[in-house]
């Protein structure tokens, strides 16, 4: 807490030095949770390095737990596009030798270095030339595993430098999901990190982080988890599944919405990892996603041709122009528009958008935008749909950072007909703009949006159930007769964008994931678990 208020007072900043005061008084009058002190590790986080919604989850809740006065700091790897003077980043600890078990090289020499983050938040980088500072992406090498053994190890060695020693590493998907594997085994006995307890978080199951297909592994291949994590050089270290190891180590195990975290458990979800997950249902929990509602407010938002709000949503229609205009289509305020964000990933479903507008924009006067960029077959599609309905099709299949935020706002629609979805956070930012949002009845979709119903005027968009292009159709048609409804339409607009889904309720629930993940540590030390003997 004292922390927060020196950060405050060091960027000078009114609102959070008063922020800082607020927390110190309420935990004075015990008010506050139990400080925790926390380091967070994962492969990206915003803004330093962005592939998809993950690192925007790392950035926002480890903000937010620090707005609610805990002492939450983050460790990633300094791949070589991030700019280090333009982010203060400084030197903290120079040669830190971490192990990898191989005879001839024994151990990798990395740097770590330290920023405070845009939002506040202390940010450990770790670096290393050969496996972050020449690559000019964050995944997809062949020795990934390595890489991100290293990261896994190289949070633990930093820890043991006493920099900073954390009650709870928070360790995120298959690239971090070791430490608490090599936590529970050769650290064991490290006296400065036998206390710590570990929460991995599952963002995304489909990925599980070795260079085998998980749903058809041989017996030869198959890894239990049980034997120690192989040298970093070794072909072993492949075929080690750090997603399964995560599961089976940590002593709290969640995913990013309780719909998904249900789902898991069933072979038709779990990705070969349902009945591990079943076993250790005790102590696995789902915490849905938030959104940062400073960033993504529509009033506020520099990058809108025209803000808007809850009392102003007529100005709102300026934006669909502007978004017309933008992607040279045909400007009229009476043509519906739909939108796609999103990595082009056969997850997403935009696959079945394609087919679907193909047979749509055949008896239908609608406009799709998209933007993302992704897989190039699925960017082959849209190009295709592009060039038989250049009137009614805009697309731009590349990553972009301004674009998103003006589909939100210009859009009368977002789908998301996802074949599976953790959480998604499009949908969340959709609703916050009075977007529409167009869902498949999965994970945390069905979780964060409720079907309209014209006859009640409840609900905050369209949901469908099965993944074909009758079941998207038949929602894709709603939506433009809804439209028609000018009074219905405005209510499901103000519907969704009163809706909370800012990272406070979520925070605290990870708050309590923390204390949890302490009491069973001690638990499953000594009594449970017949890994820790
Ligand atoms: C992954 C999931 C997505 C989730 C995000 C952040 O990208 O696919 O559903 O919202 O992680 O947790």
């Amino acid at each position: 807490m004292c922390y927060n208020l020196l950060v405050a007072i060091m960027k000078n900043s009114k609102k959070s030095i008063i922020k800082a005061l607020e927390t110190i008084i309420e935990t004075q009058a015990g008010t506050a949770d139990k400080v925790q002190k926390v380091l967070m590790v994962g492969a990206e986080v915003a803004p330093y390095a962005t592939v998809g919604g993950f690192s925007y989850v790392l950035s926002y809740l480890s903000k937010e737990l620090v707005r609610l006065g805990h002492d939450v700091r983050l460790f990633m790897p300094r791949f070589g596009f991030i700019d280090q003077e333009k982010y203060n980043i400084e030197m903290v600890y120079e040669g830190l030798k971490v192990p990898t078990d191989n005879i001839e090289i024994p151990y990798l020499i990395c740097n770590v270095k330290s920023a405070v983050s845009p939002s506040g938040v202390t940010v450990y980088f770790l670096e290393n030339n050969e496996y972050y500072e020449k690559r000019a992406n964050v995944y997809s090498y062949s020795d990934d595993s390595i890489r991100w053994a290293l990261l896994s190890r190289g949070a633990l060695e930093f820890i043991k430098t006493g920099i900073f020693v954390p009650d709870v590493i928070h360790s995120n998907d298959w690239h971090t999901g070791i430490v608490s594997n090599y936590l529970k085994t050769s650290y064991a006995k490290e006296p400065l990190l036998s206390d710590i307890a570990t929460v991995f978080t599952i963002h995304n199951l489909s990925i599980q982080g070795y260079m085998l297909d998980h749903n058809n592994v041989s017996e030869l291949d198959f890894d239990d988890g049980r034997s120690a994590i192989a040298d970093f050089f070794s072909d072993r270290i492949k075929k080690q599944n750090f997603m399964r190891r995560g599961i089976l180590y940590s002593d709290v195990v969640n995913t990013v919405s309780k719909g998904y975290a249900k789902e898991v458990l069933t072979p038709e979800y779990g990705e070969s990892l349902d009945r591990l997950l079943l076993e250790v249902k005790e102590k696995f929990f789902g915490i849905v996603n938030g959104i940062d509602y400073e960033e993504f407010n529509p009033k506020t938002d520099k990058l809108l041709f025209q803000n808007y709000d809850k009392s102003t949503l007529e100005k709102r229609s300026m934006n669909k122009l502007a978004l017309q205009e933008e992607f040279d289509l045909p400007v009229n305020q009476d043509i519906p528009v739909f939108g796609f964000v999103g990595r082009l990933d056969f997850q997403k479903g935009v696959d079945l958008i394609v087919r679907t507008f193909g047979h749509v924009l055949k008896d239908y006067n609608v406009q799709f935008v998209q933007v993302g960029g992704g897989d190039s077959g699925l960017a082959s599609m849209l190009k295709e749909l592009k060039d038989t309905f250049p009137l009614n099709v805009g697309i731009h299949p590349y990553p972009n950072f301004t674009l998103p935020r003006k589909l939100f706002a210009g859009c009368d629609c977002i789908m998301y007909p996802s074949r599976f979805e953790p959480c998604g956070v499009v949908q969340l930012e959709a609703m916050r703009y009075g977007a529409a949002p167009l869902v498949r009845n999965v994970g945390g979709l069905k979780e964060t949006v409720e079907n309209f119903d014209s006859l009640t005027g409840e609900g905050t968009g369209f949901v469908f159930n099965d993944f074909d292009e009758f079941s998207l159709y038949g929602q894709l048609v709603r939506v433009v007769e809804l439209l028609k409804n000018k009074g219905l339409w405005r209510r499901l607009q103000l519907n969704a964008m009163s809706q909370d889904f800012s990272w406070t309720f979520s925070a605290k629930e990870y708050v309590k994931l923390y204390e949890l993940s302490e009491k069973f540590r001690t638990k499953t030390l000594v009594t449970r678990n017949p890994l820790y003997n």
